[in-house]
C-alpha cells in the first residue's frame, strides 16, 4: 500500500520534534501503523529554518494553504497555534475532506464544537492527544481505557511552564521573571506566555477533558481561571511550613447543578504523589466509578515528548483512514448530536 501522506503546518517547537521523530522510528512507526506514514509538504512562514530541519524529504511552501489544496494530502497537522489563520486552516482542511492532527488547545477549547461538528459532517477525524498533557496519553485514556466509566472528577498539573516556575522558585529561590525565560527557552511557554501563567493555557485543556469525560460541549467560557501571577516566593515558602505544596491544578467535576471546571492555585499535602510532581512535568488524576483513582504522569511540554502524542494521533489516524467513517469518527472526534445539555 502506498504510503499515507501528510502536511505539516507550522515546523517550530512541536512541529521539528514530530519530524525528526518519524524519521527516527520510522520502521517502528511504519510496522504499528500498518502502512508507510510520510510527511510530503511543510508549510512555515520561515522557509529557511523549515527546509534545515526537512533536507530534500519535504516540499517546503511559504503558503499554507498550497498543502490544503493538494489532493494527494490525505492528513493535515497544524502545528501553528492559536485561534486566528490555524482556525481558518483545520477549517479549510475539514471542508476538503483530509483528517486533522492537532495540538492547539487554545483552538479546540474555544472553537472546538464547530470544528467538531464539521469534521463529523465531513466524515474525517480530529485528532488532539498532544493537546492536553504533552506526552501523557490521557485523551485515549479518558476514550478508550478509562470508557467503561462514570467518571466522577478531574484534577491535574496540566501546565508545565507554570509548574517548573513554582518548582524552581522553591528549590533553588529564583525570580519568576527569570524561571518563566528559561521555561520559553526551552520551549515550554506558549507563544504568548500569559497563557500559561494566568492560567488560561491549563483551562484550555481542562475544557477539553470535561468535554471527553463528561459529554458537554466544550465551553471555555465558563471555566473560572486563575493563574500563578499573585503567588510570591513567601507564600511557596509558608505553604511548605504548614506541610503544604502550591500546585496549578485544573479541576473538573460532576456537582449536582451540572459540571464545575476550573483552574486556580492549591494548596496540595506534601505527601500527595502529586505534589512532589516538579519541573515541567504534569500529572492527572482521574477518578472513574469503576476503576477507582488513577495517575498519569509524565513530559507535559516540549518538542519530542509533544511529537510523541502528535505521531500516536497520526498513526490512529492512518490505522482508521480505511473505515468507513460512520464507523471511525466517534472514536476520535465528539459526537455533536450525543452531547449532554447538562451545563458547565
Ligand atoms: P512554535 O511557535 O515553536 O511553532 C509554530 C510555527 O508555526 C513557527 O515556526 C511559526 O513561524 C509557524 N507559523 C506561524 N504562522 C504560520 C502560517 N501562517 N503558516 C505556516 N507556519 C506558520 O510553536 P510550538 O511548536 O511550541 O507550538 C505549536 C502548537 O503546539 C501550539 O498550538 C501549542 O499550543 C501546541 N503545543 C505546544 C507544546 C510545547 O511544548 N511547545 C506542547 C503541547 C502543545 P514563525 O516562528 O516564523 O512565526
Ligand atoms: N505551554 C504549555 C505548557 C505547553 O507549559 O504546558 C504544553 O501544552
Amino acid at each position: 500500500m502506498k504510503p499515507i501522506q501528510v502536511g505539516l503546518l507550522g515546523i517550530g517547537t512541536v512541529g521539528s520534534g514530530v519530524f525528526n521523530v518519524l524519521k527516527r522510528n520510522q520502521a517502528e512507526i511504519q510496522r504499528r501503523a500498518g502502512r508507510g506514514i510520510e510527511i510530503t509538504m511543510v508549510a512555515d512562514l520561515d522557509t529557511a529554518r523549515a527546509e534545515a530541519v526537512v533536507g530534500s524529504s519535504a516540499k517546503v511552501v511559504k503558503d499554507a494553504r498550497e498543502i490544503i489544496a493538494n489532493p494527494d494530502v490525505d492528513i493535515v497537522i497544524e502545528l501553528i497555534g492559536g485561534y486566528g489563520i490555524a482556525r481558518q486552516l483545520v477549517m479549510e482542511a475539514i471542508a476538503q475532506g483530509k483528517h486533522v492532527v492537532t495540538a492547539n488547545k487554545a483552538l479546540l477549547a474555544v472553537h472546538g464544537t464547530e470544528i467538531f461538528a464539521a469534521a463529523h459532517a465531513k466524515g474525517v477525524m480530529v485528532a488532539f492527544e498532544a493537546a492536553v498533557a504533552g506526552g501523557i496519553p490521557i485523551i485515549k485514556s479518558l476514550r478508550e481505557g478509562l470508557t467503561a466509566n462514570r467518571i466522577e472528577w478531574i484534577a491535574g498539573i496540566i501546565n508545565g511552564t507554570t509548574n517548573f516556575i513554582l518548582s524552581e522558585m522553591r528549590d533553588k529561590g529564583l525570580d519568576f521573571e527569570v524561571v518563566l525565560k528559561e521555561a520559553q527557552r526551552l520551549g515550554y511557554a506558549e507563544a504568548d506566555p500569559t497563557f500559561d501563567i494566568e492560567g488560561v493555557d491549563a483551562a484550555h485543556k481542562a475544557t477539553i477533558m470535561s468535554a471527553i469525560a463528561f459529554g458537554v460541549p466544550v465551553q471555555f467560557d465558563r471555566a473560572y481561571v486563575e493563574g500563578i501571577t499573585k503567588l510570591s516566593s513567601v507564600d511557596i515558602e509558608y505553604a511548605e511550613q504548614l506541610g503544604y505544596r502550591i500546585k496549578l491544578l485544573g479541576i473538573t467535576k460532576r456537582v449536582p447543578r451540572g459540571i464545575e471546571l476550573r483552574v486556580h492555585p492549591t494548596l496540595v499535602p506534601c505527601k500527595r504523589l502529586i505534589a512532589n510532581v516538579e519541573g515541567a512535568m504534569n500529572a492527572v488524576v482521574v477518578q472513574g466509578d469503576a476503576v477507582g483513582t488513577t495517575l498519569y504522569y509524565g513530559k507535559g511540554a516540549g518538542s519530542e515528548p509533544t511529537a510523541s502524542a502528535v505521531i500516536a494521533d497520526l498513526v490512529d489516524v492512518t490505522r482508521l483512514h480505511t473505515v468507513d467513517a460512520a464507523h471511525r469518527v466517534p472514536h476520535l472526534a465528539f459526537q455533536p448530536e450525543a452531547l449532554s445539555d447538562e451545563s458547565v
